[in-house]
């Protein structure tokens, strides 16, 4: 079977798409299957490229726009390729924070929640201020924790709310939940191990705490029960609540016992430190067997 392993593409996070892409290419099982790499440098050649390789099933590594929010999706429905992970309209509700946030909150599900600014003119810093300080800024359909910004002051909130949007046409200022940052991956509707994480360079788990070596504690976590069973029902709920399929991993923060969830990613980074071939390996499951499941899985 052709296993096209497509990669790169053209949103802010398509450096860790070329990793995860090799990753998988890395560890596909050569007796089952043929790794045809497909780096994805722009969006016109997109649909040639696929269609010259020649492929049996489009294994998805990209991250961000043009990749996990559904327009790839649509694309390979279009042209009758299977591809991996959640259909079009999961990923493009994923993909939209703001969106996934109000579908959340009306199924009872914890998320936090503040205001969502779409041009300069409705910049005001007193709806800031009535959230009270400090507040994440963040670009609303971003990936990687790229252009999420940490604001303690209001002094800093001009720049931020700018560079947020030089990045997205929509932005999120949210209360900073403080607590500790968990991940939740899913395979086909079942709950890994969940990992707890601590960034040990920066207040929060951001790119350079995700990317790079020694810069974050990721453990799989141990919580008492009743925490164990709120975190697990939040997890799946988002998951089905948002359509995914085959895999997915939900990120939230945990204070005071309550899970918030803050995003739902349907296709999760899978580089050689990413999270999900972590939490997988703690299951038990090397990298091949994932992508073997995740493969399987998306095939049925
Ligand atoms: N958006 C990155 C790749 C992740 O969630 O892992
Ligand atoms: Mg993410």
């Amino acid at each position: 079977m052709r296993i096209g392993i497509i990669m790169g593409g053209v949103s802010s996070e398509w450096e860790v798409s070329l990793r995860t892409g090799q990753e998988m290419i890395r560890h596909l099982d050569p007796d089952r299957y043929t790794a045809v790499p497909i780096v994805i440098n722009q969006r016109v050649d997109l649909i040639r490229q696929i269609q010259q390789a020649e492929i049996d099933l489009a294994l998805l590594a990209l991250h961000g726009q043009y990749g996990e929010d559904g327009t790839i999706q649509g694309a390979l429905e279009t042209l009758g390729i299977p591809y991996t992970g959640s259909g079009i309209l999961a990923s493009s509700l994923c993909m939209n924070k703001r969106l996934t946030k109000m579908l959340l909150t009306a199924a009872g599900v914890s998320t936090p929640t503040g205001l969502c600014w779409q041009r300069m003119d409705d910049y005001d810093p007193r709806a800031v201020e009535r959230i009270g300080y400090p507040v994440i800024v963040k670009p609303n359909s971003g990936g990687s924790s790229i252009g999420i910004q940490l604001v303690h002051h209001e002094t800093e909130l001009l720049t931020a709310v700018q560079e947020s949007f030089t990045l997205d046409q929509t932005i999120l200022i949210e209360p900073y939940i403080q607590g500790m940052e968990l991940t939740c991956s899913i395979i086909d509707g079942e709950l890994l191990p969940i990992i707890g994480i601590r960034s040990t360079h920066s207040e929060w788990f951001d790119y350079t705490a995700k990317y790079e070596v020694d810069r974050a504690e990721e453990k799989v976590i141990e919580l008492a029960p009743a925490i164990h069973q709120r975190v697990r029902e939040a997890a799946l709920a988002s998951y089905r609540l948002l359509q995914c399929k085959v895999y997915a991993r939900v990120d939230m923060i945990l204070c005071q016992g309550i899970p918030y969830v803050l995003e739902v990613n349907t296709l999760p980074g899978m580089t050689a430190g990413s999270l999900l071939p972590k939490s997988a390996a703690a299951a038990g499951m090397s990298f091949t067997q994932l992508l073997d499941r995740i493969i399987t899985c998306s095939l049925r």
